[in-house]
């Protein structure tokens, strides 16, 4: 999306959270960090005189996406959010859905398995309650000790080819997947090796999110900023 928009010339700003060390570069100016809830968002569009909010964040950041929604509705500010359709079941798919991370934890309980974690690092000491398992982590910065007893982690950055996840779950003798239900091909190599390696996965559901306007793809966003005028910024 920062590429379209850079290459049509388009006034746009990227906005990181600031979690990872060192954010993936983009074509377009970048600011990091967060705008202080939903008032400091509503003050940066106000302060900027941006026109057009673009809520690209993971279908998982739901505060970031609830925050978006309630700033551009007090602002009058136009809003999309670039996402993407959940992933679906497929024959061989072996799913047991959950409603969120704690449900995941609870469906953790049983016998020592070997997990393939694929959460990221903010969520990770909610499983030391499950301290039975081997996790296996694939986080993108080197970090120090984690918070559960016993684990491997793969420091990479996705997206990841289906042999790459194939290779991670064969190396590590992986027999059970965490995974949030993204949505996309980015992260969906590990459902298609789990698939492949008939590995049962524990899906988590998408969080709930206010009604908005959802597209799903750059195509998509710019004919959405043709038709609704972006003289300003986005
Ligand atoms: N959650 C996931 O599974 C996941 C996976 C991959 C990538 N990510 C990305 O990592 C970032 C943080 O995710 P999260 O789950 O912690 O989000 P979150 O819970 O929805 O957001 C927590 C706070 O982080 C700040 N924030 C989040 N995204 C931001 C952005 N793009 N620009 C500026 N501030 C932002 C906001 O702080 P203020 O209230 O101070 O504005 C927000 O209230 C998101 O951009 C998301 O796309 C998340």
């Amino acid at each position: 999306m920062a590429r379209v928009m850079a290459d049509r010339g388009i006034a746009a700003v990227f906005s990181y959270a600031g979690r990872t060390e060192q954010p993936r570069k983009q074509p377009i100016p970048l600011r990091v960090g967060g705008f202080g809830g939903v008032d400091g968002l509503v003050r940066y569009l106000r302060d900027t005189g941006i026109t057009h909010v673009v809520d690209a964040t993971h279908p998982f950041a739901a505060q970031m996406s609830r925050n978006a929604v309630a700033a551009c509705r007090a602002t009058g500010v136009e809003l999309a959010a670039l996402t993407r359709a959940a992933w679906q079941p497929q024959p061989g798919d072996i799913w047991r859905n959950v409603a969120d991370i704690e449900a995941a934890v609870a469906a953790l309980s049983g016998p020592r398995r070997r997990v393939l974690l694929a959460l990221g690092r903010m969520h990770l000491a909610r499983f030391a309650v499950q301290p039975q398992h081997h996790y296996l982590l694939r986080l993108v910065d080197e970090h120090g000790a984690l918070p559960l007893p016993e684990y491997t982690s793969v420091i990479a950055r996705g997206p990841f080819t289906f042999a790459d996840d194939m290779e991670l779950m064969r190396q590590y003798d992986i027999d059970l997947v965490v995974s949030k239900n993204a949505g996309g091909n980015g992260a969906r190599a590990k459902i298609d090796a789990a698939r492949a390696l008939k590995v049962p996965v524990i899906m988590i559901d998408r969080p709930a999110l206010p009604a908005r306007l959802e597209l799903f793809g750059p195509d998509q966003v710019l004919d959405w900023l043709d038709h609704s005028g972006t003289d300003r910024g986005v």
